[in-house]
């Protein structure tokens, strides 16, 4: 099986990229990652040759997609700007990344009839109360509220209507926060590890009361080759690990590991349009026989932190230039 996976040099996209080849040994693997700020050559480093190539490329570049996804059985999309913050500074480059790249993406798809998923987000769907037990389902409507979200939700758009109207054949998946190893340092979790592992305190956004729901990245990529063999054509399928939790909570975890009190953390300024609470009904998925194994949050976290502190060669530059734009914008509150 020729699998085409885009921004397979990023978090996410490597994890998938690894325990593909690690547990498929039919698969080969074309990665097609143009390298951003988000990209760590030091993801992919150590993998077969003969089963894999990274192509250093934008997804918006329509020859050289045409041609990939034409030599292709299969194209997983994680290529993406992901995160809030950036969106805020910058929104066009989410435009072209998150909006025009999948368009291309779906364009050749489409054209050449291969079979396409669609990494999304939860945060298609907005926020919801600190105190509403509701959940998101795939029925809720969507309501994103910072630039990264709405170009996410434009982009699913995207691949509905190519589904739609040019018979395209495609999944797409919304998870919730992943967390692990390779994650970069602008990220929550990694922000706060890459402090403390350097002696600093943490910070958090305003209270610190917002909820997200997190989920180990290893549980994310099995989920993800659970709706690519099993999941219906044109379904949206939703991930999550029941892994609510403030993002006090997740601090206080992080200072204990550290031998550190739970409350050593300081407020900093909050992130205009803050989503307060995200939290995932994972049944379409569950139903089609996933499972997540990293059922205990904190011995995730645990392993987590081990591995920053065991490569610190790996995030010790992007915390750097992280930590500079944050400090332009940043003031601690309290
Ligand atoms: P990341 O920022 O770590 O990686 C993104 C990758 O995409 C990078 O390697 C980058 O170089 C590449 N890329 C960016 N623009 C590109 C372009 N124009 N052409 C080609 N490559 C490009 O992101 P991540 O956290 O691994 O997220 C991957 C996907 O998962 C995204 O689509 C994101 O929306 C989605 N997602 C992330 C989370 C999370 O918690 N991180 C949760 C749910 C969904
Ligand atoms: O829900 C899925 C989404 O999760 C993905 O689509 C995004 O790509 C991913 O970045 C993530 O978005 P968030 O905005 O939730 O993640 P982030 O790591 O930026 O922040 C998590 C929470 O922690 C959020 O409430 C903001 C807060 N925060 C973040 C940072 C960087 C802090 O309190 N302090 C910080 O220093």
């Amino acid at each position: 099986m020729r699998i085409l996976v885009t921004g397979g040099a990023g978090f996410i996209g490597s994890n998938f990229v690894r325990r593909t080849l690690d547990s498929r040994p039919d698969a080969s693997v074309t990665v097609l990652d143009a390298m951003t700020y988000a990209a760590n050559p030091a993801n992919l480093t150590g993998l077969d040759p003969a089963r894999f190539a990274l192509l250093k490329e934008d997804i918006r570049a329509a020859d050289l997609v045409d041609e990939l996804v034409a030599e292709s059985d299969l194209v997983v999309h994680f290529a993406a700007e992901s995160h809030n913050d950036n969106s805020l500074r910058d929104p066009f480059a989410f435009v072209r990344t998150n909006v025009e790249g999948t368009v291309t993406l779906v364009e050749a798809a489409a054209r050449h009839g291969v079979r396409f998923h669609h990494i999304s987000t939860d945060e298609v769907f907005g926020d919801l109360d600190l105190d509403d037990p509701a959940r998101f389902t795939p029925e809720t409507p969507y309501s994103p509220s910072s630039p990264y979200s709405a170009s996410k939700a434009a982009s699913d758009h995207f691949v509905r209507a190519y589904v739609r109207s040019a018979g395209l054949e495609a999944t797409i998946s919304n998870c919730s926060n992943n967390y692990g190893p390779r994650q970069h340092p602008e990220k929550f979790i990694p922000r706060q590890i890459t402090t403390l592992l350097e002696g600093g305190t943490p910070r958090l956004y305003g209270a610190g009361d917002n909820v997200r729901d997190w989920i180990h990245v290893d549980d994310h990529n099995d989920a993800v080759w659970t709706i690519i063999e099993r999941g219906e054509i044109g379904r949206t399928y939703l991930i999550g690990a029941d892994g609510e939790r403030s993002n006090r909570a997740v601090v206080g975890d992080l200072l204990e590991i550290f031998g550190r009190g739970r409350d050593d953390f300081v407020h900093v300024t909050d992130r205009p349009g803050h989503d307060r609470r995200y939290a995932i009904d994972a049944s379409s998925t569950l139903a089609l026989g996933w499972e997540p194994r990293y059922t205990d949050f904190r011995s995730g976290l645990e392993q987590t932190v081990g591995w920053y502190r065991a490569n610190p060669g790996w995030w010790r530059e992007t915390r750097a230039s992280a930590e500079e734009k944050y400090a332009i914008t940043e003031e601690v509150i309290g």
